[in-house]
Order: structure tokens, then sequence, then C-alpha cells
């Protein structure tokens, strides 16, 4: 499927991370939301409401993360856009760990955006400058208060229309997609998939547990994605970058 493939697209999830350490997030035993609950920790509401809480767990994910390296998985997928032109390879990931660009993928469309980058919560004025926050937990603007706030996308946010609109159109475009790593519970994301399989596309899963997507692949692979994709994608046991 992959050799004859003339455009590749790859959706991944938490899962590609797991074996990094980073846990993921409905994994019964390890998963974020078996501790805490989603609409208090990812979403606007619960920001605001305990902002103090939300932003020392963010940073909490941030060293973590910082602590950690890509897997065989991250160092596969980066391996293989090197073969590929531009046009031929998409990765698109849910993921906002960054680790897919530390493992040396470019171009990386990012639907969830960026752990290790802020905004503003609100919409900042011209006394709100990233650069002169006043430290705290949250970090704020010294002169109305703003706070800053990760820039991820929480529930009930939208997603970058720019990022999923070429999520999108890859998804339409492709003639595989590899779906790895992810329950597949979470839309727009999950829909990628569904949206390539109604294109006509070959879809293929790589993961260990059964997810919402399984329906719609062509053939699952019940592997962890670390041991699986260097070999599905012919990248061999790449060393795993310093
Ligand atoms: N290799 C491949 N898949 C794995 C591995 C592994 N080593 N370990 C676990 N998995 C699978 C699990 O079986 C599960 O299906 O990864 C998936 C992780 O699912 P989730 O924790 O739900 O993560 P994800 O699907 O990425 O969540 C999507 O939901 O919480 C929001 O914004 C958050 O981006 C996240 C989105």
């Amino acid at each position: 499927m992959v050799a004859a493939a003339k455009n590749i697209v790859v959706l991944t999830g938490a899962g590609i991370s797991a074996e990094s350490g980073v846990p993921t997030f409905r994994d019964a035993q390890t998963g974020f939301w078996a501790r805490y609950r989603p609409e208090d920790m990812a979403s606007q509401a619960g920001y605001r409401a305990n902002p103090a809480m939300v932003w020392r767990w963010y940073e909490h994910r941030r060293e973590m993360v910082a602590r950690v390296k890509p897997n065989a998985g991250h160092v596969a997928l980066a391996v293989f856009e090197k073969r590929h032109a531009a046009g031929q390879f998409t990765l698109v990931t849910q993921n906002v760990d960054g680790l897919h660009q530390r493992a040396g993928s470019t171009d990386v469309l990012c639907l969830h955006g960026d752990l290790n980058t802020q905004r503003w919560l609100d919409a900042p004025k011209d006394c709100c400058r990233l650069d002169e926050a006043v430290a705290g937990d949250p970090p704020r603007c010294g002169r109305c208060g703003n706070l800053l706030r990760p820039a991820v996308v929480w529930f009930g946010e939208a997603l970058a229309s720019r990022v999923l609109d070429r999520a999108q159109q890859a998804a339409e475009g492709c003639d595989l997609m590899l779906v790895v790593g992810t329950a597949g519970a979470v839309y727009p994301a999950a829909g990628l998939a569904r949206l390539a399989s109604r294109a006509r596309a070959s879809v293929l899963i790589v993961n260990p547990a059964q997810s919402e997507l399984d329906d719609a692949a062509d053939l699952i692979v019940r592997s962890p994605a670390s041991v699986a994709l260097p070999r599905i994608l012919g990248t061999g046991e790449t060393r795993i970058a310093a």
C-alpha cells in the first residue's frame, strides 16, 4: 500500500508519543483525562475559573515533554518525509508536544496548536507585549492584567482554519492515509480519516487497541507505532535523534 501510494497523509495522536513517556489522554491507567476532567483543564471556562491551576498543569506537561525524546515512530516519519517530494507526503498531528519536529519532521500541520508557545487570553491591547509579560502563574500584562495562555486548541474552540483547510485538502487528495495512535474520538481531527476514506483513499490504522475509526480502516496493524512504523514505511531501525 505504501509503495503504491502517490500521495500519503499521516494523522497522528497521543499514542505515537506514548512510548516516549508522554501520557495519552484517554488511556485508562495513564491518561490525563483519567485524573483530570478535560472541561476543567482544557477549556476557556476552566482556565478563567482557575488560571493558576491550569497554567501549572501546562507547565508540568511542558517540563515533562522537555525531558523526553522522540521515539522510533517519530523518527521513521521524519526519515520517510525526506524521501518524498513535498506534495507527496503530509504529516498532520493532534499532538502539541513538538516531538515530530524534534525528530526532524518539517511542515507539520499541528491541528491542536503547540504546548511550547503562549498567547494572550483576551485580545491583546497595545500594552500587551509578550516580552514584557510579568512573571507569575500565569504570566500577565503588567498594565492591563491580560493573562497569557498556552497556544493550544481547547475544547469548544475553533481550530486554526488555515491549518485545518490544508489538512482537509490533503486528506481529500491522498491515496493512502496512515492513522497512528489516536482514539479517533475528537473532531474535526478524526473526521480527516473519514474524509480520506470517502475520497477512495486506503486507510491504514496503527494502534495496539481498538479505536473509533476502526470501521473506516482498510487495514489495522495492532502494534505500537515505534515497532510498526519503521517496518510499514521501510525506514529501518533508524537511530533515535540524540
Ligand atoms: N502506539 C500507537 N498507538 C498507541 C500507543 C502506541 N505505543 N499507545 C497507545 N496508543 C493509542 C491508544 O490505544 C489510543 O487509541 O493511542 C490512542 C491515544 O488516544 P487518546 O489518548 O484519546 O489521544 P488522542 O486520540 O490523540 O486524543 C485526541 O483529544 O484530548 C484531546 O486535544 C486532545 O489531541 C488530543 C485529542
